[in-house]
């Protein structure tokens, strides 16, 4: 065996539905590295990813497809790892010591030691059964009698095989932009993502993926990180034509210390491969999101948000106003947003005092929901548990709760400040907030919300290193998950300013995102497209709102609206006081249909076809028994030019459809292949800009 050849003893495979994912130890034992990562059976010939003959100038490690990298393997090319002792020197050189593998329940664990610092790291993988996703985190424990500086804590690398150059797709964003899908063309080099800010951010997805340059409809791979903090993912293409995604935390505060005897676990990342392109990838990516959900994955009841119609001029006989006539609509859940509880007429005050308003609610608020519910509906409240206004009671009592820098002035974002959740008090104060708000009333929906990052790195009178990023986020997954097992039936959206917080250990613990505060037609279908591609329609809110475009003006009728929303869960958010009873009746009729596809949307396999620059815009949701096909599509080019000539219909083509069936429509039967050659036809006229097609097979 050569110094690289490998010792079969020391290769694993992980298998997943359709995928498998093989690693090695080498001889040299230096290191895990990837032999292959596809379809079953990738890992038969040779390795897609191998690096045979010399390397000049660089190191072999530079160059090996490494599965968790330090300083010492890769000292060129960049690290997961990298660690200083308190002398101030570096490298961490592993050995590897054992290895556990699991086939029947998809887990592997490899460790590995340094005997110079006592650095121990154990590499778990997990792919959940039926699923395409490779989950990965690593344990990192400190055995000898130092402390150690964590410089830098990828959680890994992902090697994938881009020899004609690497086609990335990612998502941007900003407030009222987020989602926003584009591709790089990464010949050479590094691309970045991620964020400092503490949360996952607007301004990048914690989700990218790679494609092979030659090859942009065939093998994907997709990496998303499971972590509602600082992140970065980095793609970097090297000349030997291997692409290495390094994912994980970023430090924007500074090293971390890890004690002698400490152990430090990073968050998971993910791994999805799928064979079918961009699309194909999305559906991998629900179908994990959806064994994420376990038996919460039914369908969302249909909401009406009241933040767009009243904003903060919430009082009892506003809100009833609306949910009555959200009631005759088919609503089936009333939430009050911000605006509820003391103080808070604006922006400015009131965050941290979660008392509802004695004067918007002067017959008490256990009434007003008994009302509300009254009317057939459940009833949603908002919240902002981890924020403070310096305008009230809480910041007065407890100034010392926010994120500070002793001697330094703080930086108010929205007029407000950050509650210190790495505090075990503070982290009991929102808990019980929540939890007491959850007993006292009749409450069925909590639309989390926060809406600054963090800028202060530091806690009022704490002196040395804090891991101030990691005990937010710990703190904040253990009040979700509490708050999960103790009113499990209680629905929780994660909302964050818009869409800021959306990632993967989100999805597991969120019944619902809010992926932006743009719910103006035309900028929606981008958000929702983007979003889709990284995330399932059940996580998918969205409302139906008056709002003009923000950044695309081009008016859409409420047809548009509804059908837009539908294609995740609908909800409504525009001022219904006002709507005619045309417009009523038209949205009564929308919400009955929507609740007789919901299930498809939830539970179905999904197609994006086309997209909001493209001339066909569309989405397909599959039944799992294929029986019911449901095409929600909109017409995205001008208005005022189709129809007004006989014009041809736009053809959109379905996919993943029995070639032979036949699939009906009303009168009109199409078979599989059909739809799929030809194509489902649509007719845009400059008033029928949305349609919501269902397919029965026959
Ligand atoms: C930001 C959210 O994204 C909005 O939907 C709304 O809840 C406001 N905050 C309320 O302050």
């Amino acid at each position: 065996m050569s110094e690289h050849g490998t010792d079969a003893a020391r290769r694993w495979t992980l298998r997943g539905a359709h995928t498998e994912y093989v690693v090695t130890v080498p001889a040299h034992g230096r290191w895990l590295e990837l032999v292959a990562w596809g379809p079953h059976g990738v890992g038969d010939g040779p390795s897609p990813v191998a690096y045979d003959g010399p390397v000049p100038f660089l190191t072999a490690g530079d160059a090996a497809p490494i599965e968790y990298a330090t300083d010492a393997d890769r000292p060129f090319t960049g690290a997961d790892l990298v660690v200083e002792t308190m002398t101030g020197h570096r490298r961490v050189a592993f050995g590897f010591t054992e290895a556990a593998h699991d086939p029947a329940a998809g887990t592997l664990a490899v460790t590995f030691a340094d005997p110079v610092t006592g650095l121990r790291a154990v590499l778990r993988y997990a792919v959940p059964a039926g699923a395409d996703v490779v989950r990965r985190w690593v344990e990192l424990t400190n055995t000898g009698n130092e402390p150690l500086q964590l410089a830098r804590v990828g959680t890994g690398g992902f090697c994938v095989p881009t020899p004609h150059g690497a086609l990335l797709s990612h998502q941007w964003g900003q407030w009222a932009q987020e989602f926003q899908l584009e591709h790089v063309d990464l010949k050479h080099g590094a691309f970045t993502i991620g964020s400092s800010q503490g949360v996952p951010g607007h301004l990048h997805v914690p989700w990218l993926a790679v494609r092979d340059g030659a090859e942009p409809d065939g093998s994907v791979w997709g990496v998303a990180v499971a972590w509602t903090g600082s992140w970065e993912i980095t793609a970097e293409r090297d000349t030997g034509g291997l692409t290495r995604i390094r994912a994980g935390r970023r430090l924007p505060d500074g090293p971390l210390e890890l004690p002698a005897g400490g152990t430090l676990t990073l968050p998971e990342v993910a791994g999805a491969y799928s064979t079918d392109g961009l699309d194909g990838l999305a559906r991998v990516w629900h179908r994990y999101q959806r064994m994420l959900a376990g038996d919460r994955l039914v369908p969302r009841p249909v909401l009406y948000n009241s933040w767009e119609a009243t904003y903060f001029a919430v009082d009892a006989k506003s809100q009833l106003e609306l949910a009555r006539i959200a009631a005759d609509l088919g609503v089936e859940t009333f939430v009050v947003d911000d605006g509820w509880f003391v103080g808070r007429n604006d922006d400015t005050a009131g965050l941290g005092d979660w008392t509802p308003d004695p004067a918007g609610f002067p017959d008490g608020f256990e009434a007003f929901i008994a009302e509300v519910r009254g009317l057939g509906l459940r009833f949603g409240l908002w919240v902002e548990p981890e924020c403070v206004n310096p305008r009230s009671r809480l910041y007065a009592e407890h100034p010392d709760w926010v994120y500070q820098v002793d001697g330094r002035p703080l930086t108010p974002i929205r007029n407000q400040y950050l509650l210190d959740l790495g505090r075990p008090e503070v982290a009991d104060f929102v808990h019980s907030t929540l939890d007491g708000l959850l007993r006292r009333y009749d409450i069925a929906y909590l639309k989390w919300d926060f809406n600054r990052p963090r800028t202060e790195p530091g806690r009022a009178g704490a002196d040395g290193p804090l891991d101030l990023d990691g005990a937010h986020v710990t703190a904040l997954h253990r009040i979700y998950d509490q708050l999960r097992r103790d009113h499990p039936d209680v629905l929780i959206e994660s909302c964050a300013g818009g869409g800021a917080r959306t990632d993967l250990a989100m999805a597991g613990r969120a019944d619902i995102f809010w992926p932006s505060d743009n719910t103006a037609p035309m900028d929606r279908l981008a958000i929702q497209h983007g979003f889709l591609h990284a995330n399932a329609p059940h996580l998918l809110s969205s409302w139906v709102t008056d709002a003009p475009g923000i950044f695309d003006p081009r008016p859409r009728s409420l047809a548009f609206r509804f059908v837009l929303a539908m294609a995740g869960v609908l909800g409504i958010g525009a001022d219904i006081r006002h709507w005619t009873p045309q417009q009523r009746a038209e949205a009564a009729g929308w919400i009955s249909r929507y609740k007789e596809i919901r299930e498809v949307v939830t539970h179905g396999e999904v197609h994006l076809i086309g997209g909001p620059e493209q001339a066909r815009c569309a989405v397909q949701y599959t039944s799992p028994d294929g029986r019911r096909v449901v095409v929600l599509a909109w017409h995205t080019g001008r208005s005022d030019g189709p129809g007004l000539l006989p014009s041809r219909p736009v053809r959109l083509p379905l996919r993943g459809l029995a070639p032979e069936a036949r699939y009906r429509q009303g009168d009109q039967s199409y078979s599989g292949s059909h739809l799929g050659a030809v194509g489902l036809p649509v007719q845009w006229t400059p008033i029928h800009d949305a349609d919501l097609i269902v397919l029965d097979r026959e």
